[in-house]
């Protein structure tokens, strides 16, 4: 399986911190935003990840990141490797991963968006894939920023609607996906919604129209660091977390 980090975006609501720096290179506690989404899949045995931005961002990442010299690949034990995609236009998620077809190949795919840090390991989810796609969920206290699902009482997801004024739920869907190979058919024939952009709800409908999705609801903390307050709440978690560890050291 692949691995695919989004990195583009303008981040306007984190201006003035983002007027010439790309929000997942900004800091959460000791390291940039982008870090906790590339050691979560080198936790889960992914080792050959593209990570995707625009055009005025990619020689940072590389001066940052290089082909992942600081990442250790728990399957060979040598470092991972970072590839660059180029997104031209900031039009949406699911346009950004039409960018990675090539580099994925016939694999399947793990896509996580660079602002997102996500608590739980992942690592089971990815070795049980067996087609389809899985999400993750979060149940969150504002969920009309987010993609939210509405489950039944075993837990089937029933709908998932983008950033709904009522939600019919507290069900986010995190910024973290796992599709087989068929996603890319999936990618086309969308019109862009309201916002402009190509949504990944969209995909995931699809897959959901299928019967061919499933939901992973995560029991640790979930970041989207997307705005000062969730930045700054990251922080302080991290911050915490550094500290147990090192007082356990
Ligand atoms: C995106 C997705 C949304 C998802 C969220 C998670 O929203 O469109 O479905 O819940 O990421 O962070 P965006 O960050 O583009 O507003």
């Amino acid at each position: 399986m692949k691995g695919v980090i989004l990195a583009g975006g303008n981040a306007t609501r984190l201006r003035p911190l983002t007027h010439v720096t790309n929000k997942h290179l900004l800091p959460v506690y000791h390291k940039p935003v982008i870090y906790y989404a590339i050691e979560k899949m080198v936790e889960a045995g992914i080792d050959r990840i593209m990570i995707v931005t625009a055009p005025q961002y990619v020689s940072q990442f590389v001066n940052l990141l290089g082909s992942g010299q600081d990442f250790v690949s728990k399957r060979t034990g040598k470092q991972i490797q970072i590839a660059y995609g180029v997104q031209n236009e900031p039009r949406g998620i699911a346009q950004a991963l039409w960018v990675a077809k090539d580099y994925v190949g016939t694999e399947d795919v793990i896509l996580h968006l660079g602002d997102n840090i996500i608590e739980d390991d992942i690592s089971e989810a990815i070795q049980n894939f067996s087609g389809g796609a899985t999400v993750f969920l979060k149940k969150v206290p504002d969920p009309h920023r987010y993609g939210v699902a509405v489950t039944n009482k075993k837990g089937d997801i029933l709908e998932i609607i983008e950033k709904p004024e009522n939600p019919k739920s507290d069900l986010a869907v995190v910024g973290a996906y796992i599709y087989d190979n068929g996603v890319f058919e999936k990618l086309v024939g969308q019109s862009p919604s309201a916002r402009g952009e190509y949504e990944i709800t969209y995909v995931n409908n699809r897959y959901l129209s299928e019967g061919r999705l499933r939901g992973i609801e995560l029991t640790k903390p979930w970041f989207d660091v997307g705005t000062f307050e969730s930045l700054h709440e990251a922080s302080v978690y991290m911050r915490g977390k550094h500290r147990k560890q090192n007082e356990k050291a």
